[in-house]
Parts: structure tokens; sequence; C-alpha cells
């Protein structure tokens, strides 16, 4: 028989990745050959986003590319998972390129069905029925198992990984799809969470990422002794063989100050917080559902530099929720101004079926002025960006370098014939230096010589 190949392709957050690598891996483990292309591939898989409308734009899109190609490879199987599987279900099947659709919980499965397809056609479905309320405990059990099976680094950067600490969210920010269509929030048991640290740790993971929708409220009870983020972090730290442990993302509400002592005392864990403000009026955090004020936010900031003096701060802001005035706008640009983050996201509001900002709030803001808005916030966050990387400069920083750059075209003019390679300090910021390709994966001391809004520029030392 020949060896079967697969092609994967991802869209969406960490979660997703992180999912991605656990497929990857379950099918290379099932037989499979994983590709790079497309048109090199047996069966696609397309791990989708629902968190705005463009996300699922972006998968029908690639999906009218697949059609053509599926009819010059006859037998080719497209699978659908992630969380368009799971928020859109059967309706997926109408479209005759799917062949699999398969949610977030029901990602065992996958492989199964994905063999029973290649042989004999079977088109099938594995999404959750009740996400929110699932009575198959077995299936979470599976997924654990799953999880611990296959965690790996596969699919991802040399060196590092992600560790999944929690599933789902239940905060039902007013405009967010997440919680219908990733569930409840499940905090994993540490022992299983330990595990798979140290399993990495041994194959050569350096660098550890936990990821939750919420990570700051991990909380795990075993009898009267509840496991917080801090203890996992103070646990991971003691881990032979990690040297950077992260954690994304934190919500601003409820933030515990252990999390912010366990950054200051423990070495390995990186000054960087990725913490979304969505917004910097109290009028419009009210309507998001969001449980803090703009002022509580800036008082938590206050508090991590006061405890943790060199963190990096990066935020999300959603830019036209309904009813944003000029004035919303202009206290989310103050809000901006006096947080000082490293970097921000911003998105534009995309009302999402089911969400109650989009069963009782008219999606208000025209077109044209999210744009204005987002491109104004961006433009204000460059200035700032560019003043906080400033301090880099003629400095040495520790970086893990991720591999080759993807931007040969940035090259700085002192080069010495080396390719240009990218990495990161441990508070997030992107450096841009030439070196051996060999590097990759390694820890280095690079001297920073220009400094930009996004990127730091250096030499190898
Ligand atoms: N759990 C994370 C965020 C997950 S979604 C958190 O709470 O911080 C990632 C980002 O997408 C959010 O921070 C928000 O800024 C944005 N987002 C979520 N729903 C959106 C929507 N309906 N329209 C536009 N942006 C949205
Ligand atoms: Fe969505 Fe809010 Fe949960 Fe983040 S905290 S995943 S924005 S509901
Ligand atoms: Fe998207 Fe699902 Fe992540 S909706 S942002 S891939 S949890």
């Amino acid at each position: 028989m020949t060896t079967r190949t697969v092609h994967i392709k991802c869209f969406g957050c960490q979660m997703n990745k992180l999912d991605s690598s656990l497929m990857a891996s379950a099918l290379q483990k099932r037989g499979f050959k994983l590709v790079e292309k497309p048109a090199e591939a047996d069966a696609v898989v397309i791990n989708t986003c629902s968190v705005r409308q463009h996300a699922e734009a972006r998968v029908f899109s690639h999906l009218g590319h697949l059609k053509h190609l599926k009819k010059t490879r006859p037998g080719m199987i497209i699978a659908i998972t992630g969380c368009m599987a799971q928020r859109l279900g059967q309706s997926l099947l109408a479209n005759d390129t799917i062949d699999i659709v398969v949610g977030p919980h029901q990602i065992p499965h996958m492989p199964d069905m994905l063999i029973a397809a290649l042989e004999n056609g079977k088109r099938t479905i594995a999404v959750t029925d009740h996400i929110r309320k699932p009575d198959d405990q077995t299936a979470l059990e599976r997924l654990d198992t799953f999880e611990i099976a296959h965690d790996s680094d596969k699919n991802h950067i040399k060196s590092q990984a992600y560790v999944r600490i929690m599933r789902g969210c239940n905060n039902f920010c007013s405009y967010c799809i997440v919680p219908y269509v990733r569930g409840p929030e499940i905090s994993r048991p540490p022992q299983a969470i330990m595990e798979q640290i140290r399993k990495l740790a041994d194959q050569g993971i350096q660098q550890i990422t936990l990821l939750g929708q919420t990570v700051n409220s991990y909380a795990y009870r075993a009898g009267n002794r509840t496991c917080t983020l801090a203890d996992l972090l103070q646990m991971a730290s003691e881990t032979k063989g990690i040297r950077w442990l992260r954690f994304v993302t934190s919500h601003p509400g409820k933030f515990d100050d252990s999390i912010l002592q366990a950054m200051a005392k423990l070495p390995k864990v990186c000054p960087y917080l990725h913490i979304p403000a969505q917004s910097g009026s109290d009028r419009i955090l009210a309507a998001m559902n969001r449980g803090y004020t703009a002022g509580q936010y800036l008082d938590l900031l206050a508090k991590t530099r006061e405890i943790v003096p060199e963190i990096a701060i990066a935020g999300d802001f959603i830019v036209g929720f309904p009813g944003e005035t000029d004035e919303d706008f202009a206290a989310t640009a103050d809000l901006v101004r006096a947080a000082r983050y490293k970097n921000i996201f911003v998105f534009k509001y995309s009302p999402r079926p089911g969400t109650r900002a989009d069963e009782r709030l008219a999606d208000s803001v025209p077109l044209d002025v999210k744009q204005q808005r987002n491109h104004e916030l961006l433009a204000l966050q460059n200035e700032i960006a560019a003043d906080c990387s400033r301090r880099f400069l003629n400095r040495t920083v520790e970086v893990l370098v991720e591999g080759l750059s993807k931007k040969p075209h940035l090259n700085n003019p002192e080069s010495t014939g080396q390719p240009q390679l990218v990495g990161r300090t441990a508070t997030d910021y992107i450096v841009v230096f030439n070196g051996p390709e060999s590097l990759t994966g390694q820890f280095i001391n690079v001297r920073i010589t220009k400094t930009s809004a996004l990127t730091l520029f250096g030499e190898h030392v």
C-alpha cells in the first residue's frame, strides 16, 4: 500500500494551532505523511475559526480553490475541523466539496473518519450536540487521553510547544462566539499538564506556552485544595530542560496577584502579558459584559508594572462595537495612550450569530467608520511602540531563535552573507539578525543596533 498523504491548513488562535499539532501527530501515527501542498495530498484538513465573519469567509474562499483541485484528484477527501465545524455542523455537508465535519471536542475521532472516507467515500460528521452542557463525560475524557497521547511540537516552531491548561470559556463577552463553539470552561488536571510538560522537555522542548481563553482563571479543585496558575508556573519552573514559560490569554477581571508574584520570582516565567482591554469606554465595556472599567484595567497594569518592572504588555481592541460613539472611541485612544502597550491587535466588530450582542444590538457603526478607527488606533500605537522599543537600543538581549526570516528584503546593510533569522525575547519582542540557520531553536545573545515599532534589529554576539 502506498503511504497516504495529508495536508493540514490552520486558521485561528493558538488553541487551533495546538489542535492542528495533535491531529498531525495522530495522523502520522496512523501512517499518514504530512505534505506542504494540498496538490500533493490525498486528504486536506482545514482547521477553522469562527471568531469573525472574515475568518469564516477565508475558509470558504480556500474551499473554492480545493473544489477545483478535487476535480483533478479523484478520491481526495476534505475535512473541516474546529470552531466553524461546531458552529455550522450538518449544513457544511450540503457543500459537496466537504466530506468530513469534526467539532473541537470530537477530534479524537477524526483519523478514523478520514480513513473511512478515503477507503469507501463515507461522508461523516462528529460535532457536540449540547456543547454548553456536555452530558457525555467520556467525550471529555477521550479528549484528555488524545491530548496526552499526542502532545507534540509537530507543525510548530523548533524547541517550542503549547500545552493546554483549560478548555472553553464561561465569560460570555457579548460579542464572542468562543463559549458557544468551545464549550464551558474546564481546567485540566495539573498531573496531566505536568506529565505533558515533562515529556516535552525530554524531547528537547525549551519553551512552553500554557494556553487558555482566560488562562489566569485556571483553577483545579481536588478535595479542599485548589491548584492555580501561579502553582502551575511554580511546578513547571522546576522542570529540567524548560528555559522559558509563557501563558496566554489573560482576562483583566479577577487577575490574582499571585500570578504577578510568580512572574517576578521565577526566572523562567517570561515578563510578558497578553491582556486584552477591548475598549476604553466604561459604557461599551459594560455592553460587552467584560466585568471591569477602564480605570480598573489601568490600575491592574500599574500594579503589574510595580511587581514586574520590565514587563511587556500586549492587548486586543474591538472598534465599532454597536453604539460606539466618537467619545467612546476617544476613551479607547486615551486608554491606549495610558497603557503603553508593546503591541496591540485591533479588530473591527463582526456580529456573530447567537451571541447576545448580535441578538440585542444592531451593528450600527458603518464599515468606513470602523476602518477609520482601526487605522487611527494602530497609528497611535505605532508611535508608542516605536518609543517603547527604543529602550533596547545598544542593549544585549537573550533571544530564542525561531528560524529564517520571512522577509529577507529587510536585511540590514551590514549583512555578513548569512541568512536573516528571527527570534523573540522573553518579553516577546521580535528580533531580526543575521546568522546560520543552525541557530534555530537555540537561545543566543543579540546586541540591538536598530529598533522600529514592531521589530528589534541586531547582531549575534
Ligand atoms: N479569550 C481571549 C480572546 C479570544 S478571541 C480573550 O478573552 O482575551 C481573540 C480576540 O478576537 C478578542 O480578544 C477580541 O478582541 C476579538 N474578537 C472576538 N470576537 C469578536 C467579534 N465578534 N468581532 C471582532 N473581534 C472579535
Ligand atoms: Fe470570548 Fe470573552 Fe471568553 Fe475571551 S473571555 S474567549 S473574548 S467570551
Ligand atoms: Fe477562532 Fe475558535 Fe480560536 S473561534 S479564535 S479558533 S477558539
